[in-house]
Protein backbone atom coordinates (compact mmCIF):
# COMPACT_ATOMS: atom_id res chain seq x y z
CA UNK A 1 0.00 0.00 0.00
CA UNK A 2 1.63 3.49 -1.26
CA UNK A 3 1.93 5.65 1.62
CA UNK A 4 0.56 9.25 1.16
CA UNK A 5 1.34 11.87 3.60
CA UNK A 6 -0.71 15.48 3.45
CA UNK A 7 0.40 18.11 5.64
CA UNK A 8 0.31 21.87 5.12
CA UNK A 9 3.74 22.63 5.04
CA UNK A 10 6.06 19.98 2.98
CA UNK A 11 9.73 19.95 3.25
CA UNK A 12 11.53 19.09 0.18
CA UNK A 13 15.00 19.04 0.80
CA UNK A 14 16.74 21.96 -0.76
CA UNK A 15 20.23 21.12 -2.87
CA UNK A 16 22.36 21.02 0.53
CA UNK A 17 19.53 18.60 2.08
CA UNK A 18 19.08 20.91 4.93
CA UNK A 19 15.13 21.30 5.81
CA UNK A 20 12.40 23.24 6.96
CA UNK A 21 11.49 24.90 10.39
CA UNK A 22 9.43 22.81 12.63
CA UNK A 23 9.44 19.16 14.50
CA UNK A 24 6.64 17.92 12.38
CA UNK A 25 8.34 18.66 8.82
CA UNK A 26 11.41 16.95 10.23
CA UNK A 27 9.84 13.94 11.60
CA UNK A 28 7.04 13.32 8.39
CA UNK A 29 10.79 13.44 6.46
CA UNK A 30 12.09 10.87 8.46
CA UNK A 31 9.01 8.82 8.56
CA UNK A 32 8.86 8.73 4.68
CA UNK A 33 12.28 7.82 4.10
CA UNK A 34 12.66 4.36 4.77
CA UNK A 35 8.54 3.63 3.63
CA UNK A 36 8.30 5.92 0.52
CA UNK A 37 5.25 7.33 -0.36
CA UNK A 38 3.84 10.61 -1.77
CA UNK A 39 3.92 14.10 0.01
CA UNK A 40 1.64 16.30 -0.26
CA UNK A 41 0.37 19.98 0.41
CA UNK A 42 1.58 23.68 0.03
CA UNK A 43 4.53 24.82 -1.84
CA UNK A 44 4.78 27.49 0.47
CA UNK A 45 4.74 29.78 -2.18
CA UNK A 46 2.59 32.35 -2.99
CA UNK A 47 0.87 32.94 -6.79
CA UNK A 48 -1.60 34.94 -8.29
CA UNK A 49 -3.11 32.16 -10.16
CA UNK A 50 -1.97 29.45 -8.90
CA UNK A 51 -2.00 25.81 -10.88
CA UNK A 52 -4.62 23.13 -10.16
CA UNK A 53 -2.76 20.39 -10.57
CA UNK A 54 0.47 19.45 -8.18
CA UNK A 55 3.76 19.86 -9.04
CA UNK A 56 5.36 16.85 -8.76
CA UNK A 57 9.18 16.05 -7.56
CA UNK A 58 10.43 12.45 -7.26
CA UNK A 59 13.52 12.41 -4.57
CA UNK A 60 14.94 9.23 -3.40
CA UNK A 61 11.97 6.99 -2.90
CA UNK A 62 9.40 10.24 -1.70
CA UNK A 63 7.34 11.64 -4.57
CA UNK A 64 6.99 15.55 -3.46
CA UNK A 65 3.54 16.79 -4.96
CA UNK A 66 3.12 20.35 -4.03
CA UNK A 67 0.47 23.06 -4.79
CA UNK A 68 1.01 27.02 -4.81
CA UNK A 69 -1.92 29.02 -3.31
CA UNK A 70 -3.30 32.24 -3.98
CA UNK A 71 -2.29 35.23 -1.43
CA UNK A 72 -6.03 35.73 -0.12
CA UNK A 73 -5.87 32.02 0.48
CA UNK A 74 -2.62 32.71 2.33
CA UNK A 75 -4.20 35.49 4.44
CA UNK A 76 -7.55 32.98 5.10
CA UNK A 77 -5.89 29.95 5.56
CA UNK A 78 -2.71 30.09 6.52
CA UNK A 79 -2.39 33.21 8.84
CA UNK A 80 -6.44 33.78 9.03
CA UNK A 81 -8.35 30.81 10.52
CA UNK A 82 -5.75 28.04 11.16
CA UNK A 83 -3.15 30.67 12.93
CA UNK A 84 -5.09 33.52 14.56
CA UNK A 85 -8.02 31.67 15.52
CA UNK A 86 -7.38 27.55 15.49
CA UNK A 87 -4.08 27.84 16.87
CA UNK A 88 -4.32 30.26 19.94
CA UNK A 89 -7.31 28.63 20.92
CA UNK A 90 -5.65 24.72 20.67
CA UNK A 91 -2.86 26.48 23.11
CA UNK A 92 -5.41 27.44 25.30
CA UNK A 93 -5.46 31.34 24.31
CA UNK A 94 -8.99 32.38 24.29
CA UNK A 95 -7.70 35.86 24.71
CA UNK A 96 -5.98 35.97 21.84
CA UNK A 97 -8.27 34.06 19.55
CA UNK A 98 -9.41 36.34 16.57
CA UNK A 99 -11.98 34.84 14.52
CA UNK A 100 -13.46 35.73 11.53
CA UNK A 101 -15.60 34.21 8.75
CA UNK A 102 -14.07 35.57 5.90
CA UNK A 103 -11.46 33.31 7.27
CA UNK A 104 -13.19 30.75 7.88
CA UNK A 105 -14.30 30.31 4.58
CA UNK A 106 -11.31 30.55 3.02
CA UNK A 107 -9.91 27.43 5.22
CA UNK A 108 -12.84 25.34 4.50
CA UNK A 109 -12.00 26.64 0.82
CA UNK A 110 -8.70 25.74 0.74
CA UNK A 111 -9.03 22.50 2.34
CA UNK A 112 -11.45 21.84 -0.87
CA UNK A 113 -8.81 23.10 -3.09
CA UNK A 114 -6.24 20.89 -1.54
CA UNK A 115 -8.66 17.96 -1.77
CA UNK A 116 -9.33 18.24 -5.69
CA UNK A 117 -5.58 18.27 -6.62
CA UNK A 118 -4.82 15.25 -4.38
CA UNK A 119 -7.91 13.79 -5.65
CA UNK A 120 -6.35 13.96 -9.21
CA UNK A 121 -3.36 11.49 -8.11
CA UNK A 122 -4.71 9.14 -5.97
CA UNK A 123 -4.77 5.56 -6.35
CA UNK A 124 -7.52 3.46 -5.37
CA UNK A 125 -5.16 1.48 -2.46
CA UNK A 126 -3.31 4.30 -0.93
CA UNK A 127 -3.41 5.02 2.40
CA UNK A 128 -4.12 9.14 3.14
CA UNK A 129 -2.60 10.10 6.44
CA UNK A 130 -3.45 14.22 6.82
CA UNK A 131 -1.22 16.34 9.62
CA UNK A 132 -2.08 18.94 11.73
CA UNK A 133 -4.78 21.43 12.39
CA UNK A 134 -4.56 23.46 8.82
CA UNK A 135 -6.42 20.31 7.50
CA UNK A 136 -9.22 19.39 9.81
CA UNK A 137 -12.06 19.06 7.07
CA UNK A 138 -9.79 17.48 4.35
CA UNK A 139 -11.09 14.13 4.88
CA UNK A 140 -14.57 14.81 4.28
CA UNK A 141 -13.85 17.09 1.39
CA UNK A 142 -12.13 13.81 -0.59
CA UNK A 143 -15.51 12.10 0.26
CA UNK A 144 -17.37 14.85 -0.97
CA UNK A 145 -15.26 13.97 -3.96
CA UNK A 146 -15.86 9.89 -4.17
CA UNK A 147 -12.78 9.26 -2.70
CA UNK A 148 -13.27 5.67 -0.23
CA UNK A 149 -9.61 5.52 0.88
CA UNK A 150 -8.32 4.56 4.31
CA UNK A 151 -7.70 8.79 5.96
CA UNK A 152 -5.91 9.17 8.98
CA UNK A 153 -5.59 12.25 11.14
CA UNK A 154 -2.93 12.94 13.27
CA UNK A 155 -3.17 16.21 15.84
CA UNK A 156 0.35 17.29 16.28
CA UNK A 157 -1.09 20.17 18.79
CA UNK A 158 -2.79 20.17 22.24
CA UNK A 159 -6.62 19.63 21.59
CA UNK A 160 -8.12 21.85 24.88
CA UNK A 161 -11.18 20.59 26.82
CA UNK A 162 -14.38 21.51 25.06
CA UNK A 163 -14.97 24.77 27.19
CA UNK A 164 -12.15 26.53 25.08
CA UNK A 165 -12.38 24.69 21.98
CA UNK A 166 -16.46 25.31 22.11
CA UNK A 167 -15.81 28.72 22.29
CA UNK A 168 -14.33 29.03 18.82
CA UNK A 169 -17.04 29.30 16.11
CA UNK A 170 -17.06 26.67 13.57
CA UNK A 171 -15.94 24.31 16.02
CA UNK A 172 -19.22 22.13 15.38
CA UNK A 173 -18.29 22.14 11.83
CA UNK A 174 -14.80 21.19 12.68
CA UNK A 175 -15.76 18.13 14.81
CA UNK A 176 -18.07 17.01 12.48
CA UNK A 177 -15.44 17.15 9.68
CA UNK A 178 -13.58 15.23 11.87
CA UNK A 179 -15.79 12.32 11.18
CA UNK A 180 -14.75 11.42 7.89
CA UNK A 181 -11.60 10.58 9.04
CA UNK A 182 -11.18 6.21 10.10
CA UNK A 183 -8.84 6.82 12.60
CA UNK A 184 -7.77 10.27 14.30
CA UNK A 185 -4.35 10.51 16.18
CA UNK A 186 -3.49 12.77 19.03
CA UNK A 187 -0.27 12.94 20.87
CA UNK A 188 -1.32 12.20 24.92
CA UNK A 189 -4.51 10.67 26.91
CA UNK A 190 -5.17 14.07 27.89
CA UNK A 191 -5.88 15.32 24.31
CA UNK A 192 -7.38 12.28 23.28
CA UNK A 193 -10.08 12.46 26.57
CA UNK A 194 -10.47 16.12 25.35
CA UNK A 195 -11.01 15.06 21.98
CA UNK A 196 -13.64 12.37 22.89
CA UNK A 197 -15.66 14.67 25.23
CA UNK A 198 -15.85 16.77 22.90
CA UNK A 199 -17.83 14.68 20.52
CA UNK A 200 -20.09 13.75 23.69
CA UNK A 201 -20.64 17.19 25.05
CA UNK A 202 -21.11 19.17 22.27
CA UNK A 203 -25.01 20.57 21.14
CA UNK A 204 -26.89 16.74 20.10
CA UNK A 205 -23.86 14.76 20.27
CA UNK A 206 -23.03 11.46 22.00
CA UNK A 207 -19.93 9.53 23.07
CA UNK A 208 -20.22 7.57 20.28
CA UNK A 209 -20.55 9.90 17.51
CA UNK A 210 -16.70 10.26 17.77
CA UNK A 211 -14.21 8.57 15.39
CA UNK A 212 -11.56 6.42 16.23
CA UNK A 213 -9.60 7.67 18.52
CA UNK A 214 -5.86 6.99 19.86
CA UNK A 215 -3.02 8.26 21.78
CA UNK A 216 0.18 7.96 19.89
CA UNK A 217 3.08 10.41 21.05
CA UNK A 218 5.31 11.33 17.91
CA UNK A 219 9.07 10.27 18.16
CA UNK A 220 12.01 11.35 17.05
CA UNK A 221 14.76 9.66 14.54
CA UNK A 222 16.49 8.70 17.77
CA UNK A 223 19.54 6.79 16.30
CA UNK A 224 20.00 9.32 13.42
CA UNK A 225 20.07 12.50 15.98
CA UNK A 226 22.05 10.21 18.66
CA UNK A 227 24.56 10.05 15.74
CA UNK A 228 24.23 13.56 14.46
CA UNK A 229 25.58 14.72 18.10
CA UNK A 230 28.72 12.35 17.95
CA UNK A 231 29.61 13.64 14.51
CA UNK A 232 28.82 17.44 15.60
CA UNK A 233 32.06 17.38 17.90
CA UNK A 234 33.85 18.79 14.61
CA UNK A 235 31.71 20.81 13.59
CA UNK A 236 32.75 24.51 12.95
CA UNK A 237 29.77 26.41 14.33
CA UNK A 238 29.92 23.92 17.88
CA UNK A 239 33.49 24.18 18.09
CA UNK A 240 33.63 27.97 17.68
CA UNK A 241 30.50 28.36 20.35
CA UNK A 242 32.36 25.90 22.56
CA UNK A 243 35.84 27.57 22.70
CA UNK A 244 34.00 30.87 23.20
CA UNK A 245 32.40 29.52 25.97
CA UNK A 246 35.59 28.52 27.68
CA UNK A 247 34.87 27.04 31.39
CA UNK A 248 31.37 28.29 31.24
CA UNK A 249 28.47 26.30 31.44
CA UNK A 250 25.43 26.06 28.97
CA UNK A 251 21.98 26.51 29.14
CA UNK A 252 20.42 25.43 25.97
CA UNK A 253 16.70 27.20 24.58
CA UNK A 254 15.81 26.18 21.24
CA UNK A 255 11.92 26.66 19.95
CA UNK A 256 10.24 28.55 16.97
CA UNK A 257 9.59 32.38 17.99
CA UNK A 258 5.93 31.44 19.13
CA UNK A 259 4.15 32.79 22.16
CA UNK A 260 3.45 29.10 23.37
CA UNK A 261 7.29 28.51 23.95
CA UNK A 262 7.14 30.46 26.67
CA UNK A 263 10.56 32.27 25.60
CA UNK A 264 9.75 35.40 27.61
CA UNK A 265 8.83 33.62 30.91
CA UNK A 266 12.00 31.26 30.09
CA UNK A 267 14.25 34.63 29.77
CA UNK A 268 12.82 35.76 33.23
CA UNK A 269 12.77 32.18 35.05
CA UNK A 270 16.96 32.14 33.87
CA UNK A 271 16.87 36.21 35.25
CA UNK A 272 15.57 35.07 38.25
CA UNK A 273 17.80 32.21 38.85
CA UNK A 274 20.86 34.53 38.27
CA UNK A 275 19.37 36.76 40.90
CA UNK A 276 19.01 33.58 43.38
CA UNK A 277 22.75 32.64 42.73
CA UNK A 278 24.77 35.41 42.79
CA UNK A 279 27.64 33.13 42.67
CA UNK A 280 26.58 31.72 39.04
CA UNK A 281 26.97 34.75 37.68
CA UNK A 282 30.09 34.55 34.85
CA UNK A 283 29.75 31.04 35.00
CA UNK A 284 26.72 29.89 33.23
CA UNK A 285 25.03 31.36 30.03
CA UNK A 286 22.20 30.80 28.81
CA UNK A 287 22.10 30.35 24.67
CA UNK A 288 18.16 30.76 23.15
CA UNK A 289 17.92 30.07 19.32
CA UNK A 290 14.71 30.86 18.11
CA UNK A 291 13.81 31.39 14.45
CA UNK A 292 11.29 34.00 13.52
CA UNK A 293 7.90 32.49 12.56
CA UNK A 294 4.62 33.45 11.00
CA UNK A 295 5.55 37.15 11.78
CA UNK A 296 3.04 38.63 9.71
CA UNK A 297 0.58 37.73 12.47
CA UNK A 298 0.54 40.94 14.91
CA UNK A 299 1.28 38.47 18.61
CA UNK A 300 4.52 37.35 16.85
CA UNK A 301 5.35 40.11 15.65
CA UNK A 302 4.78 41.73 19.43
CA UNK A 303 6.45 38.34 20.84
CA UNK A 304 10.04 39.41 18.51
CA UNK A 305 9.87 43.23 20.50
CA UNK A 306 8.85 42.28 23.37
CA UNK A 307 12.25 39.86 23.13
CA UNK A 308 14.05 41.78 22.79
CA UNK A 309 12.63 44.23 25.34
CA UNK A 310 13.20 41.12 28.09
CA UNK A 311 16.36 40.21 26.67
CA UNK A 312 18.17 44.00 26.69
CA UNK A 313 16.71 44.63 30.09
CA UNK A 314 18.20 41.27 31.85
CA UNK A 315 21.61 41.66 29.87
CA UNK A 316 21.87 45.30 30.65
CA UNK A 317 21.21 44.77 34.09
CA UNK A 318 23.23 41.72 35.00
CA UNK A 319 25.89 41.47 32.62
CA UNK A 320 28.87 43.16 32.63
CA UNK A 321 31.96 43.82 30.17
CA UNK A 322 33.07 40.30 29.77
CA UNK A 323 30.43 38.06 30.75
CA UNK A 324 25.96 38.60 29.00
CA UNK A 325 23.82 36.21 31.11
CA UNK A 326 21.38 35.15 27.49
CA UNK A 327 22.83 34.90 24.13
CA UNK A 328 19.83 35.09 21.61
CA UNK A 329 19.79 34.17 18.54
CA UNK A 330 16.77 34.41 15.72
CA UNK A 331 17.84 32.32 13.04
CA UNK A 332 17.66 28.66 11.88
CA UNK A 333 20.36 26.46 12.12
CA UNK A 334 21.15 23.17 10.61
CA UNK A 335 20.01 19.70 12.64
CA UNK A 336 24.00 19.17 13.11
CA UNK A 337 24.84 22.28 14.69
CA UNK A 338 21.74 21.69 17.04
CA UNK A 339 22.59 18.45 18.09
CA UNK A 340 26.00 19.39 18.66
CA UNK A 341 25.07 22.59 20.96
CA UNK A 342 22.74 19.97 22.75
CA UNK A 343 25.30 17.83 23.43
CA UNK A 344 27.38 20.23 24.97
CA UNK A 345 24.43 21.97 27.15
CA UNK A 346 24.30 21.62 30.78
CA UNK A 347 20.65 21.50 30.65
CA UNK A 348 18.53 21.51 28.05
CA UNK A 349 15.35 24.04 28.96
CA UNK A 350 12.41 23.39 27.10
CA UNK A 351 9.26 25.25 29.12
CA UNK A 352 6.43 26.32 27.09
CA UNK A 353 3.48 27.14 28.52
CA UNK A 354 1.61 24.51 26.44
CA UNK A 355 2.66 21.92 23.33
CA UNK A 356 1.44 19.07 21.86
CA UNK A 357 4.99 17.34 22.33
CA UNK A 358 7.73 18.83 21.99
CA UNK A 359 10.59 17.58 20.00
CA UNK A 360 13.44 19.58 20.88
CA UNK A 361 12.98 17.68 24.35
CA UNK A 362 13.17 14.82 22.78
CA UNK A 363 16.30 15.84 20.82
CA UNK A 364 17.96 17.19 23.53
CA UNK A 365 18.32 13.90 25.48
CA UNK A 366 18.86 11.79 22.31
CA UNK A 367 22.39 14.22 21.95
CA UNK A 368 23.79 13.47 25.34
CA UNK A 369 26.83 11.95 25.84
CA UNK A 370 25.89 8.61 28.21
CA UNK A 371 28.83 8.74 30.56
CA UNK A 372 28.26 12.59 31.63
CA UNK A 373 24.90 13.70 30.50
CA UNK A 374 22.79 16.84 31.06
CA UNK A 375 19.63 17.52 32.41
CA UNK A 376 16.15 18.12 31.11
CA UNK A 377 14.48 21.08 32.38
CA UNK A 378 10.59 20.33 30.86
CA UNK A 379 7.24 22.09 31.19
CA UNK A 380 4.36 19.96 32.52
CA UNK A 381 2.16 21.33 29.76
CA UNK A 382 4.43 20.00 27.20
CA UNK A 383 3.02 16.97 25.53
CA UNK A 384 6.39 15.13 26.32
CA UNK A 385 5.98 15.22 30.13
CA UNK A 386 3.37 12.53 29.94
CA UNK A 387 6.80 10.54 28.88
CA UNK A 388 9.19 11.77 29.95
CA UNK A 389 8.85 11.80 33.81
CA UNK A 390 12.69 11.38 34.53
CA UNK A 391 13.06 15.01 33.49
CA UNK A 392 12.73 18.20 35.93
CA UNK A 393 9.19 18.58 35.38
CA UNK A 394 8.54 22.36 36.27
CA UNK A 395 5.40 24.72 35.67
CA UNK A 396 6.58 27.26 33.67
CA UNK A 397 3.94 30.06 34.95
CA UNK A 398 6.35 29.35 38.26
CA UNK A 399 10.03 31.47 37.70
CA UNK A 400 10.68 30.50 40.72
CA UNK A 401 10.07 26.79 40.18
CA UNK A 402 12.11 26.87 37.17
CA UNK A 403 15.06 28.90 38.80
CA UNK A 404 15.11 26.32 41.30
CA UNK A 405 15.03 23.35 38.78
CA UNK A 406 17.94 25.12 36.97
CA UNK A 407 19.83 25.05 40.17
CA UNK A 408 18.86 21.78 40.70
CA UNK A 409 20.07 20.55 37.48
CA UNK A 410 23.71 22.32 37.48
CA UNK A 411 24.41 20.42 41.39
CA UNK A 412 23.34 17.51 39.89
CA UNK A 413 25.60 14.87 41.15
CA UNK A 414 26.63 12.61 37.56
CA UNK A 415 25.35 9.41 39.25
CA UNK A 416 21.85 10.71 39.11
CA UNK A 417 21.95 12.49 35.91
CA UNK A 418 23.18 9.26 34.33
CA UNK A 419 20.56 7.19 35.57
CA UNK A 420 17.58 9.67 35.05
CA UNK A 421 18.96 10.12 31.31
CA UNK A 422 19.16 6.26 30.85
CA UNK A 423 15.35 5.64 31.18
CA UNK A 424 14.40 8.80 29.01
CA UNK A 425 17.35 7.95 26.07
CA UNK A 426 15.45 3.98 26.83
CA UNK A 427 12.29 5.45 26.00
CA UNK A 428 13.33 7.50 22.84
CA UNK A 429 14.74 4.14 21.43
CA UNK A 430 11.61 1.96 22.43
CA UNK A 431 9.06 5.07 21.06
CA UNK A 432 10.73 6.33 17.98
CA UNK A 433 9.80 7.62 15.08
CA UNK A 434 9.56 4.41 12.90
CA UNK A 435 7.78 3.06 16.48
CA UNK A 436 5.28 5.90 15.46
CA UNK A 437 4.59 5.73 11.85
CA UNK A 438 4.18 2.01 12.19
CA UNK A 439 1.70 2.40 14.91
CA UNK A 440 -0.20 4.64 13.23
CA UNK A 441 -0.43 2.98 10.12
CA UNK A 442 -1.32 -0.27 11.65
CA UNK A 443 -3.94 1.62 13.57
CA UNK A 444 -5.39 2.42 10.31
CA UNK A 445 -4.75 0.01 7.69
CA UNK A 446 -7.09 -2.93 11.03
CA UNK A 447 -9.66 0.88 11.38
CA UNK A 448 -13.26 0.45 10.15
CA UNK A 449 -13.89 1.02 6.12
CA UNK A 450 -14.45 4.28 5.10
CA UNK A 451 -17.60 5.82 5.47
CA UNK A 452 -19.59 5.80 2.27
CA UNK A 453 -19.27 8.77 0.25
O1 LIG B 1 2.73 21.27 14.75
C1 LIG B 1 3.32 22.49 14.76
C2 LIG B 1 3.37 23.25 13.46
O2 LIG B 1 2.28 24.11 13.33
C3 LIG B 1 3.46 22.45 12.18
O3 LIG B 1 2.22 22.09 11.62
C4 LIG B 1 4.22 23.39 11.34
O4 LIG B 1 4.79 22.87 10.20
C5 LIG B 1 5.25 23.94 12.30
O5 LIG B 1 4.54 24.05 13.50
C6 LIG B 1 5.90 25.25 11.88
O6 LIG B 1 4.93 26.25 11.67
P1 LIG B 1 4.72 26.94 10.26
O7 LIG B 1 4.47 25.84 9.26
O8 LIG B 1 3.55 27.85 10.45
O9 LIG B 1 5.99 27.67 9.97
Amino acid sequence: MRLVVVSNRVSAPDREGKIGVGGLAVALRAALRERGGIWFGWSGRVAAAPAEHPQIVQRGKVGYAVVDIAPIDRDEYYLGFANRALWPNMHYRLGLTQFSRAEFSGYMRVNRRFALALAAIIQPDDLVWVHDYHLIPFAAELRRLGITNRIGYFHHIPWPPIDVFGALPGSDDLLAALKAYDLVGVQTERDAGNLARSFAETPGGTPDAAPRIIALPIGIDTAAFRIAAQRAESNSVVARTMSELGARRLVIGVDRLDYSKGIVERLESFERFMISNPDRRGNVMLLQISPPSRSEVLEYEQLGRQTDETLGRINSTLGDPSWMPIRFVKRAYTHAVLAGLFRNAAVGLVTPMRDGMNLVAKEYVAAQRPDDPGVLVLSRFAGAAAQMREALIVNPFDKFEVAEAISTALLMPKDERIARWRVLFDGLCRQDIGWWTQSFVDALTGSANAAAP
